[in-house]
């Protein structure tokens, strides 16, 4: 039988949780607070925004959200960034991605403090990620991990393979398992013998934005599956990176789409802006 790993119940329980520490942080006379940037019309990045700062209301963190037109400039988003990042009121920044193709994301990514990186995708909090001396975490692998605490999966010594090398989700997730101890190797579109490899996994990641690509014949018995995939199939309907109907049954753990990863990754984002809220006290 496989365990669905069920990421709304989780994330709300996260963020009972994080409302309380929020209301703690009011008492202290700190507003936990998080600017939201959102340059242009994208739908999808729209719909991404509004979940954000639905759930920073929620949960009682002030959002700013800031929306920009399509023909903003880089300069003036970095203008935008400096004055958030000089306001002391102020504890997390996110710009949504993707930006308009005239502004240079990596620019505008390292142009955040990363004091205030709530995405933890800046490149000094990626090099303490990797030394194992994380300040702040990518949510969408943040949110993975929590799944494995939360059904008492222990990775120290399990095989674990990612499929997918982006830097927002491939990479740390990578980085995250190895600091746990499990032993990790990295998959991609150049790798050979996919299938054989992802079928030694007792953790499988997969996050390419294929929709349903692994299927069963990825799995190995019993594996714990977990799917970051986000995409339309031909119908329209919301699909992951995993054929659900095929790997339900053979999987012992696994994430469905929607309500697995996707509302963890935003209970994350809450997480790390009320931690650096709470680090502003000292
Ligand atoms: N639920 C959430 O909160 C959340 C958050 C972030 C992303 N997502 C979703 O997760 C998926 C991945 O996102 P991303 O940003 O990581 O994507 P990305 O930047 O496009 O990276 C995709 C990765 O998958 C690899 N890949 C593509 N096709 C492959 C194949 N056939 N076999 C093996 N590897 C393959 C690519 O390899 P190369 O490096 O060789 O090109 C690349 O490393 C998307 O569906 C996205 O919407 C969901």
């Amino acid at each position: 039988m496989t365990v669905i790993m069920n990421g709304n119940e989780l994330s709300k329980k996260i963020k009972e949780n994080l409302r309380l520490r929020a209301t703690k942080l009011k008492e202290q006379n700190i507003e936990p607070s998080l600017v939201v940037v959102l340059v242009g019309e994208d739908p999808a990045s729209q719909v991404y925004v509004r979940n954000k700062t639905r759930a920073a209301e929620q949960i009682g963190i002030n959002a700013i959200d800031i929306r920009l037109p399509e023909t903003t400039t880089e300069a003036e988003i970095l203008d935008l960034i400096a004055k958030y990042n000089a306001d002391e009121t102020v504890h997390g920044i996110l710009v949504q991605l993707p930006l308009p193709k005239h502004i240079n994301e990596d620019r505008i990514t390292q142009a955040i403090s990363p004091l205030k990186d709530v995405d933890g995708f800046h490149p000094v909090n990626m090099g303490h990620l990797f030394m194992n001396e994380p300040l702040a975490l990518p949510c969408t692998p943040h949110g993975i991990m929590e799944f494995f605490k939360e059904y008492n999966i222990d990775v120290t010594g399990k095989n674990a393979v990612v499929i997918g090398r982006s830097n927002i989700v491939g990479r740390p997730m990578a980085a995250l398992l190895l600091n746990a101890n499990a032993t990790v190797t990295v998959t991609h579109s150049r790798t050979q013998n996919l299938k054989e490899i992802a079928r030694e996994a007792d953790i499988l990641v997969v996050a390419i934005g294929r929709g349903e690509f692994v299927d069963a014949d990825y799995v190995k018995e019993g594996a714990v599956v977990i799917d970051v995939g986000m995409n339309r199939n031909a119908a329209g309907k919301l699909v992951g990176d995993v054929d659900f109907a095929s790997v339900n049954g053979k999987a012992g753990y696994l994430t469905p789409v929607p309500r697995g990863v996707g509302p963890m990754t935003i209970a994350m984002l809450m997480q790390q802006t009320i931690e650096f809220a709470e680090r502003s006290l000292n």
